[in-house]
C-alpha cells in the first residue's frame, strides 16, 4: 500500500506536525494531517505494526478534531474523525446485495475435499487446479460496497438476498477503510465480502467487563461480533474493538481499459485489496496447484491455530482463477468453485444430569450445570456455568436433556442448546431456590441485576469464597493454599475469616493425616511471603465489588497506604481513571462499611503490608521506557513473575510483537513470536539471564 519512499516522506511529515501540534496545527495543513493520520492508523489496524506511540497519534487526531471544529467546511466524509459517530440508530433498514450472498459447501476430511477437486477438474478438463487457501474466520459476514472511492453501504448477511444497513457500525471497525482510491483502476463501484471478528484477547476483555457487571459472559467470539454488529449505540460498538477481514470481491463496476490485472484471479484480488489498504489475509492464503498441497496446508494451519489471535474454524479453499469460476458456476446453495473445510468441531452432546447452585463471594448465585463428562478439544467437561436464572429460561432447558455443548479456543465451554426432538417425557424442570444453599437465608433480587443474591455477610459459604479468592493466584499468591484445603479448614474450625489465614492453628494442622512437615513448612512460608504483597494485590485480594486487576493498580497507585482510600468521596473516586458511578459507589461502601475497616486493621496487625511500597509505572526504574514481551518457557522464572518484574521495574508489558516492543525475552520453545519478531528486525531477543542481568538481579 505505501512504498518506501511515501513511508519516510510521512514519518518526516508526521515529525514536523508532531513539532507543530504544540503550537497548534494550521488548518492549511489539514490534508497532510489527515495523510499522516490515515497512514498510521493503517500501520496500527491492517499491518499491526505501528510506527508512533498511542500517545503521538492522540495528539495529532486531537488537532485535527480542533481544526474541523473550528472551520466545520473543511470535513470531509473520509476524515478520519468521521468514525466517531454518536448516532443512535433506531432501526436497522434492509438493502439489496448486489449480488446475492451464497454459503459455502462444506467438507469435513481429506476424502471429502478430493471428492470435490475430482469433479472439478473434470468439469474443467484440467489435470490439476490452481487454488487459494485461506482460513475460515469465525465471525459474523459483511458486505460493503464503494462508490466513487468511498464507503458507501454496509449490510449484513440477512437472508443473503439483502441484509440489514449496519453502516455507521461498520464505521467503527478501524480496520475498515472509509475510502480507497478505485478510480485509480476505473473502478466507479465495487462489492467486498468479508468477515467482522473480535480477537480472543478482546473477546476475554469484554467478558472480563461483563462479569465485574455481574452480566452473562458472550458464549464465543462468534457471537460477539455478531451482536456487536446490531448494537444500535455506534459508541459501544467501537468500544469493542472489532476488527475485520475482507476476502472477497463480489461485484465491480468499471471502466474495461483499466481493469486492473490482478482481478483476474482471487489470490490476485487479495493482493489488490491488501495494496488498497484493506485488511485482505494476503498474508495468510496460499496459492498452490493440486488438492494434495491444499490438505497440506489445511493442515498446517490447524496445528497452529490455538496460536492464532483469533478464531477460525477450519480453511476456504477457492479455485484460483476467476474465469475457471465462472465456468464452474454454482449450484441453488453455494459455488461449485469453493469449498470449506471444517476442522474438528469443539462440540459434543451429553446428558445433562443436574443443576447444582454455587454461592460466590459476593453472595450471587450461579446454577452450575452437571453433564456427562464428554471430551471436547482435548479437555473433559463435567461442569458447566449456566451464569443466571435467565439462561436457563432462555435455552429452556430441562434435567435429563441431551445439551449441546461447545468449547471455543481459550473459552470456557457453554451449552449451545437443548435438543428438544429427543426429549422422552422423563426431563424434569430445573428448581430455581428460594433460599440460599449455604446458610438457609432467604435470596432477594436487587433491581436490575441479573443474579440471585444472598445478603448474609456471614453466610459460610462466602466466607470460604473471600478466603479462596484471597489466597488465590493473581490476589496474595499464597501457594499451596487453594480451594480444597481452604474448605477443609473452615470445616474444621481452623479459619473462619481472611485475617485468619495468618493465624492458622499450625500445632493441629500438624495433626492432620497428611500433613508432613515438608507441607507445614511450604505453607507457612507462603503465608509469610504473601504479607509484603504488592499493594495492588491486597485491594484485589479484597474483593470489592466490580474491582478487577485493573481498578486494584489504579486504586494502588493513588495512596500511600490503604486506609487513605476511607477519605475518598465518591467524587474523588469518579475522578480516578476509568472509574465510573458504579464502580465509585460500591468503593465507597465498601471502606465504609465497619466489619470491612476492623478487617483491614487485623490484617495489618497480623503483619500484612497495606504500604503503597512503589509506585507503579511512576516511569522511574532500570526498565523506564522499554517494553517487554515473553515466548517460551523461561529456565527459572514463571511467567507472571518475569511479567512482574518488568512492571516493578517501570518498564512495560506489550501483548502482541510489533516496531513498538524494544525485547522480546525468549526462552525454549518460543514459537511464532519470535520469528516475527526476527522479521521485523528492530526488536531485541534476549535470554532470561540477559533480562536479569537488564533488571541488575
Ligand atoms: S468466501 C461465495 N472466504 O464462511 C463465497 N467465506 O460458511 C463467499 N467465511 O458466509 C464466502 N472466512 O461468512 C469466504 N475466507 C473466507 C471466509 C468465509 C469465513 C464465512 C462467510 C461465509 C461462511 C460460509
Amino acid at each position: 500500500m505505501y512504498l518506501k519512499e511515501e513511508v519516510l516522506k510521512l514519518q518526516a511529515l508526521t515529525r514536523t506536525l508532531l513539532a507543530a501540534a504544540k503550537n497548534g496545527i494550521k488548518p492549511a495543513q489539514i490534508d497532510d494531517l489527515r495523510n499522516v493520520l490515515k497512514f498510521h492508523e493503517y500501520r496500527y489496524y491492517i499491518e499491526n505494526d505501528p510506527l508512533l506511540a498511542d500517545g503521538e497519534y492522540d495528539q495529532l487526531y486531537k488537532s485535527l478534531e480542533q481544526i474541523e471544529a473550528e472551520n466545520p467546511s473543511l470535513i470531509t466524509p473520509d476524515s478520519p474523525t468521521q468514525r466517531v459517530a454518536t448516532v443512535v440508530t433506531k432501526e436497522f433498514f434492509t438493502a439489496p446485495h448486489l449480488v446475492p450472498m451464497l454459503s459455502l459447501e462444506n467438507s469435513y476430511n481429506e476424502d471429502d475435499l478430493r471428492d470435490w477437486d475430482r469433479k472439478a477438474r473434470e468439469m474443467a478438463g484440467l489435470k490439476d487446479i490452481e487454488y487459494c487457501v485461506e482460513p475460515k474466520f469465525d465471525g459474523a459476514s459483511i458486505s460493503l460496497v464503494y462508490e466513487n472511492d468511498h464507503l458507501f453501504r454496509g449490510l449484513t448477511r440477512g437472508d443473503g438476498i439483502e441484509g440489514d444497513d449496519i453502516t455507521t457500525n461498520i464505521k467503527q471497525v478501524r480496520s475498515v477503510p472509509l475510502s480507497a482510491p478505485f478510480s485509480k483502476y476505473g473502478i466507479q463501484q465495487i462489492e467486498i465480502r468479508g468477515e467482522v471478528l473480535l480477537t480472543k484477547a478482546n473477546f476475554k476483555k469484554y467478558n472480563d467487563w461483563l462479569a465485574t457487571q455481574n452480566l452473562a459472559p458472550l458464549a464465543n467470539p462468534r457471537n460477539a461480533a455478531a451482536g456487536s454488529l446490531r448494537i444500535k449505540d455506534a459508541l459501544e460498538v467501537r468500544r469493542r474493538n472489532l476488527e475485520a477481514f475482507l476476502y472477497h470481491v463480489s461485484y465491480v463496476l468499471h471502466s474495461k481499459k483499466d481493469m486492473p490485472e490482478q482481478l483476474t484471479t482471487h489470490g490476485g484480488s487479495l493482493k489488490f485489496l491488501w495494496d488498497l489498504g484493506f485488511r485482505s489475509p494476503e498474508k495468510e492464503k496460499k496459492v498452490v496447484k493440486g488438492i494434495e498441497k491444499v490438505i497440506a496446508y489445511c493442515r498446517e494451519y490447524e496445528a497452529k491455530r490455538d496460536d492464532l489471535p483469533y478464531e477460525i474454524d477450519g480453511m476456504v479453499i477457492k479455485v484460483n482463477d476467476l474465469e475457471l469460476q465462472d465456468k464452474l458456476g454454482m449450484t441453488t446453495h453455494h459455488p461449485r468453485w469453493a469449498i470449506a473445510f471444517k476442522f474438528k468441531a469443539r462440540q459434543a452432546t451429553s446428558k445433562l444430569l443436574n443443576v447444582e447452585f454455587q454461592v460466590g463471594r459476593t453472595g450471587s448465585i450461579t446454577p452450575v450445570a452437571k453433564i456427562n463428562p464428554v471430551p471436547i478439544g482435548g479437555v473433559v467437561v463435567g461442569s458447566i456455568s449456566l451464569f443466571n436464572e435467565e439462561v436457563i429460561r432462555e435455552k429452556d432447558l430441562l434435567i435429563g436433556d441431551t445439551v449441546l455443548v461447545e468449547r471455543a479456543g481459550d473459552v470456557i465451554p457453554y451449552i449451545v442448546k437443548s435438543l428438544a426432538d429427543v426429549r422422552n417425557g422423563t426431563e424434569k424442570k430445573i428448581k430455581f431456590p428460594t433460599k440460599c444453599p449455604a446458610c438457609g437465608d432467604p435470596l432477594v433480587k436487587p433491581e436490575g441485576e441479573a443474579a440471585w443474591r444472598c445478603i448474609n455477610i456471614n453466610c459460610p459459604a462466602q466466607v470460604v469464597e473471600r478466603i479462596i479468592h484471597f489466597a488465590s493466584k493473581d490476589a496474595m499468591d499464597i501457594r499451596g493454599f487453594g480451594d480444597a484445603l481452604v474448605k477443609k479448614f473452615y470445616d474444621l474450625g481452623f479459619i473462619k475469616d481472611v485475617p485468619g489465614i495468618y493465624r492458622l492453628p499450625f500445632d493441629k494442622i500438624r495433626e492432620l493425616e497428611g500433613f508432613g512437615e515438608k507441607s507445614i513448612v511450604n505453607l507457612s512460608g507462603s503465608i509469610e511471603k504473601s504479607k509484603s504483597q504488592p499493594l495492588h494485590r491486597l485491594i484485589y485480594a479484597m474483593g470489592i465489588r466490580f474491582v478487577g486487576e485493573t481498578t486494584a493498580k489504579v486504586l494502588a497507585n493513588s495512596v500511600a497506604h490503604l486506609s487513605d482510600l476511607k477519605k475518598f468521596t465518591e467524587e474523588d473516586l469518579l475522578e480516578l481513571e476509568d472509574i465510573g458511578p458504579k464502580v465509585a459507589g460500591s468503593i465507597y461502601q465498601f471502606f465504609h462499611n465497619k466489619d470491612n475497616v476492623a478487617m483491614l486493621e487485623q490484617l495489618e496487625k497480623v503483619g500484612v503490608s497495606l504500604q503503597n511500597t512503589k509506585k507503579q509505572h511512576d516511569g522511574s526504574g532500570n526498565l523506564s521506557g522499554m517494553t517487554f514481551l515473553f515466548t517460551g518457557t523461561l529456565p527459572t522464572l514463571k511467567r507472571t513473575e518475569a511479567e512482574e518484574l518488568v512492571e516493578q521495574n517501570g518498564g512495560k508489558l506489550l501483548g502482541s510483537v510489533s516496531s513498538k516492543l524494544t525485547y522480546l525475552v525468549a526462552g525454549e520453545d518460543a514459537g511464532s513470536k519470535l520469528e516475527k519478531a526476527k522479521k521485523i528486525g528492530s526488536v531485541r531477543i534476549i535470554a532470561e539471564h540477559e533480562f536479569l542481568k537488564l533488571i541488575n538481579k
